[in-house]
């Protein structure tokens, strides 16, 4: 049988990083991204960054496994938003570990374990020159304007068509 809403596991992971993966987009984004790897608090940041962005990867593969393995319900839209809505939904997925697999790549290149973990040498002097920075800072963008389309169609549901789709997403008998 279709359920009238998502397993309960998928809607406290897709909260619980709805919340994780925002506050790194903001953080990476206005914090990181403007300090200097002169800054003396750089190395704590980036120590802070780079836990919550792997946590974030461990996250999203719990509840990839989670949307594969359990029943969802039927599509909200019909015709071409049906297909917006899906490859939506994947996109998110894929920017997400997307940022995640970049972010090591940047930190495997610029040898960030050991310094940031380790407290072994120093930071080079910016990041500029590795491809995977780049890489990092166009997947951010991507998924910048994947989450405004997401939740531009979550209130619009919501608020214009008022078929109630925020209650798919949350706790309730299914
Ligand atoms: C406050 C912001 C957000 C709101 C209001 C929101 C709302 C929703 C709603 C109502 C659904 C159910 C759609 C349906 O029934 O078909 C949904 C699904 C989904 N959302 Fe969000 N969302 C938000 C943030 C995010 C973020 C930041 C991500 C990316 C990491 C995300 C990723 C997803 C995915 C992938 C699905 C499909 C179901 C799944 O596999 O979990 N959402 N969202
Ligand atoms: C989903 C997870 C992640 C998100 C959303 C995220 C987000 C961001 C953002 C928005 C920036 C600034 C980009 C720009 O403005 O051009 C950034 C920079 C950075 N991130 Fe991430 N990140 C994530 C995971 C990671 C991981 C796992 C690592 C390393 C293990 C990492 C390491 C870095 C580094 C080294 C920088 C460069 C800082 C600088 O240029 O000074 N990130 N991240």
């Amino acid at each position: 049988m279709t359920p009238r809403r998502y397993h309960p596991a998928l809607v406290a992971l897709h909260w619980l990083l709805a919340v994780l993966v925002v506050a790194a987009l903001v953080a990476g984004g206005v914090v990181l991204d403007d300090m200097p790897n002169s800054d003396p608090s750089k190395v704590a940041s980036l120590r802070a960054h780079m836990t919550l962005g792997v946590a974030i990867l461990v996250l999203m593969l719990v509840r990839l496994a989670v949307r594969v393995l359990t029943r969802r319900p039927a599509p909200a839209d019909k015709g071409p938003l049906a297909t917006v809505a899906t490859v939506t939904h994947w996109g998110l997925y894929a920017a997400t570990i997307g940022m995640a697999a970049s972010g090591m790549a940047l930190s495997a290149a610029a040898g960030l374990p050991g310094i940031v973990f380790g407290g072994e040498g120093a930071l080079p002097p910016d990041f500029d020159g590795f491809a995977a920075r780049a890489v990092h800072g166009v997947v951010a963008g991507i998924l910048m304007l994947l989450i405004l389309l997401h939740v531009a169609a979550a209130l619009w549901h919501q608020v214009v068509r008022r078929d109630g789709l925020m209650a798919r997403m949350w706790f309730g008998p299914r």
